[in-house]
């Protein structure tokens, strides 16, 4: 049976982008990483996809009428590549109904906190000012809400007294790069056993 076809969605640096794209060449992550998609065309996730070879769809949401026909159009090029699951990798926006409908629980994202604490924006930044002494990272299937759907894995940090928010970000990142294609290697494994 031939490998699952996912596309990233990225908005800007892309280190998850990337470390899911090693973990595929690794063959540590079984899927075949078909197609970049971004919101920000001047992204550097995208510099690091033409690095890759990877196929970089960049659509500016400013240029359609309405969130609905900019879906659409990504949406066409997930066709046209057949793309079977969406990987949201700091992809700063709400998924709409058109992407939703499209791929029912084949929609997942990594957030850099325990959810539900710090949902949006600068999740890192909300656990430093609240004073938190543990934080984390969050994969999740995604709904219509911020960063609300059903929790796939979730590992914590233990934050050491005195560290930087600098210190904090290389940890929860080394996190990220580590934990999002070992689940995502699981989660293409189980749909494949279930398709057979
Ligand atoms: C990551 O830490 C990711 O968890 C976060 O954006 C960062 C993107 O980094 N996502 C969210 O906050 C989603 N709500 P990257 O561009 O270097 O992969």
């Amino acid at each position: 049976m031939s490998d699952i076809k996912f596309a990233v969605f990225a908005s800007g640096n892309g280190s998850n982008f990337e470390a899911i794209a090693q973990a595929v060449r690794d063959g540590r992550l079984k899927g075949s990483l078909v197609l970049l998609v971004t919101d920000k065309p001047g992204a550097f996730a995208v510099n690091r996809a033409k690095a890759l070879g990877i196929d970089v769809c960049a659509v500016n949401p400013k240029d359609f009428p309405s969130k609905a026909e900019y879906e659409t159009a990504i949406l066409e090029m997930l066709h046209e590549k057949e793309v079977e699951w969406l990987v949201l990798a700091g992809y700063m926006r709400l998924i709409g109904p058109v992407l939703l409908h499209a791929y029912p629980k084949r929609i997942v994202n990594v957030h850099p906190s325990l959810l539900p604490a710090f949902p949006g924006k600068d999740a890192l930044g909300q656990a430093i000012d609240s004073g938190m002494k543990v934080t984390g990272v969050t994969i999740h299937y995604v709904d219509k809400g911020m960063d609300t759907g059903p929790v796939i894995v979730q590992e914590p940090f233990k934050i050491p007294d005195g560290w930087e928010r600098e210190e904090i970000e290389k940890v929860i990142h080394g996190i990220e790069h580590r934990l999002y294609p070992e689940t995502l290697n699981q989660l293409f494994a189980e749909a494949l056993e279930e398709t057979k």
